[in-house]
């Protein structure tokens, strides 16, 4: 695949913000050599399919609801995902467990977002508020957001970039996520551009 362009599938279920950010690295040259060939969405209707719909990329929506048995649903994706020549999978806020049989067709290639510090606050039901719910019961000083590659595990594969951010005492779950989600539009910019070069 030497200097071809990297075709990044992006797998989504609600807002997109990470999203936003990987579309506007491409569109800065801050993620060079790559492009976003694919939104695939676990549910319908979200803010992340009509992100994706504004720029003109291709979108599927692919849910539990329309494929109830895995191996079906898992089929299908990876259907939509050779159908975009991907090189590279990016799950930012993908609401569901990649089946084992996608991380092995794409192992290595394929990286997830996390809002906490991983191996904190990760793992099996560590999702949306209930992490940041998490740190505050914690007591945690600080949280942040980690890009790690996906194995076959929820959380555990090898850690890409982690950044820090403060737990202040007034902290609300919505305060800290929003603080955590600015950090995590940063590290998503900078893990997708180190992972497409060691694809290209
Ligand atoms: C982010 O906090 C991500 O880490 C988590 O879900 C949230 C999704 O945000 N898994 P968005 O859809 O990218 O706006």
């Amino acid at each position: 695949m030497s200097g071809a362009i990297v075709n990044i599938s992006v797998l989504v279920s609600g807002g997109g913000s990470n999203l936003q950010a990987i579309m506007d690295g491409v569109a800065s040259g801050a993620i060079q050599g790559a492009r976003v060939a694919l939104v695939l969405s676990s549910k319908p209707g979200v803010c992340a399919l009509e992100r994706a719909e504004n720029a003109g990329i291709d979108t599927a929506i692919v849910s539990a609801k329309d494929y109830p048995a895995e191996a079906e649903r898992t089929a299908v994706i990876l259907n939509r995902l050779a159908a975009a020549n991907t090189d590279m999978i990016v799950l930012a806020g993908y609401m569901s467990v990649l089946p084992a049989e996608i991380v092995r067709a794409y192992r290595g290639r394929i990286i997830n977002i996390h809002p906490s510090l991983i191996p904190k606050h990760c793992g099996k039901g560590y999702y949306g508020e209930r992490v940041h719910r998490s740190v505050l019961d914690a007591g945690d000083k600080e949280s942040g957001a980690t890009v790690h590659f996906v194995d076959e595990g929820v959380d555990t594969g090898e850690i890409i970039l982690q950044r820090k951010v403060p737990v202040f005492p007034d902290d609300t779950v919505e305060t800290l996520a929003s603080r955590v989600l600015k950090t995590e539009h940063e590290i998503i910019v900078l893990a997708v551009a180190i992972c497409v070069n060691k694809c290209d």
